[in-house]
C-alpha cells in the first residue's frame, strides 16, 4: 500500500469506529429516550361493523374526494374526528339523503349529475356500515381535527388569542379552558373537603 492509502484507509477506520462508539454509549448505556416526542392523540377504535364500513370507504372510491385514517386526498374534506362533532343518524342520513340533510347546497353529494350522487344509491346496510365507521372517526382533545385545544396550560394559545383576537369577543365568548380551569378547581375543593 502507498503512503496515502494508509491514511485514507486509516481515517475512514478511524470514522467508522467513532461511529460506533458512539452508537454503543447512546444505545446500551440507555441515553436514549423512550418517551415520545409528541403524545399520541389520534387513535381508532372500530367495531366489526365500522371495519366493514372501512373496506367498503375504501372499494366505493371515497378516497378519491376525502381523506380519512391518515389516506385519501385533500380534494374534499378531511373525515377524521368527523364522529365528533356528527352523530350516527346524521352521518347516516347524510349519506342517504345528502341535499335534506346538509346544510348547505351540496356540491358533491346528492343527484346526478353530481359526482358523488352513486353514494346514496349504495344498499342500506352498506350506507349503515360507513355511517358507523364515520361515526367511528373520533378526534381526541388536542389533535388537528378536534375542535377543542389541548389540555393544560399553553403560552403558544395564548399569545395568538393575544395577537388575533378582537377586544369585543372576550365579552362576547367565553374560553373554553376556563371552563375546565373551573372543573378542576371544584374537583379539589371537593376532594379537600373529605
Ligand atoms: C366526487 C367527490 C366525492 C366523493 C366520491 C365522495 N364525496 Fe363525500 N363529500 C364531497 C363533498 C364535496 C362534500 C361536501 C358536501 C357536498 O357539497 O356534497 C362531501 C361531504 C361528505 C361528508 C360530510 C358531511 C358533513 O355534514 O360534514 C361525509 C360524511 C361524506 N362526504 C362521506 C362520503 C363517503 C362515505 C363517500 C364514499 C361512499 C364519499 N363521501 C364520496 C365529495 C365527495
Amino acid at each position: 500500500m502507498k503512503k496515502g492509502e494508509k491514511i485514507l484507509f486509516g481515517v475512514v477506520a478511524l470514522i467508522v469506529i467513532i461511529a460506533l462508539g458512539n452508537f454503543a454509549v447512546l444505545e446500551w448505556l440507555g441515553f436514549t429516550s423512550k418517551k415520545p416526542i409528541f403524545t399520541v392523540v389520534t387513535h381508532y377504535d372500530f367495531s366489526a361493523e365500522g371495519l366493514r364500513g372501512f373496506e367498503l370507504y375504501r372499494q366505493s372510491d371515497c378516497y378519491s374526494c376525502h381523506r380519512a385514517v391518515g389516506s385519501g386526498t385533500n380534494m374534499g374534506l378531511n373525515l377524521d374526528g368527523i364522529g365528533s362533532n356528527h352523530s350516527l343518524d346524521y352521518l347516516y342520513n347524510f349519506l342517504k339523503y345528502p341535499e335534506k340533510t346538509y346544510r348547505a347546497k351540496t356540491v358533491g353529494h346528492g343527484l346526478s349529475p353530481k359526482e358523488a350522487d352513486y353514494v346514496s344509491a349504495l344498499p342500506d346496510a352498506d350506507l349503515h356500515a360507513l355511517a358507523v365507521f364515520l361515526s367511528q372517526l373520533k378526534a381526541d382533545q388536542g389533535s388537528a381535527t378536534a375542535f377543542e385545544p389541548p389540555k393544560g396550560e399553553s403560552g403558544f394559545i395564548d399569545a395568538m388569542l393575544d395577537m388575533w383576537v378582537p377586544d369585543g369577543w372576550r365579552n362576547q365568548f367565553k374560553d373554553v379552558r376556563d371552563r375546565w380551569k373551573s372543573k378542576e378547581q371544584e374537583g379539589q375543593q371537593r376532594d379537600g373537603s373529605h
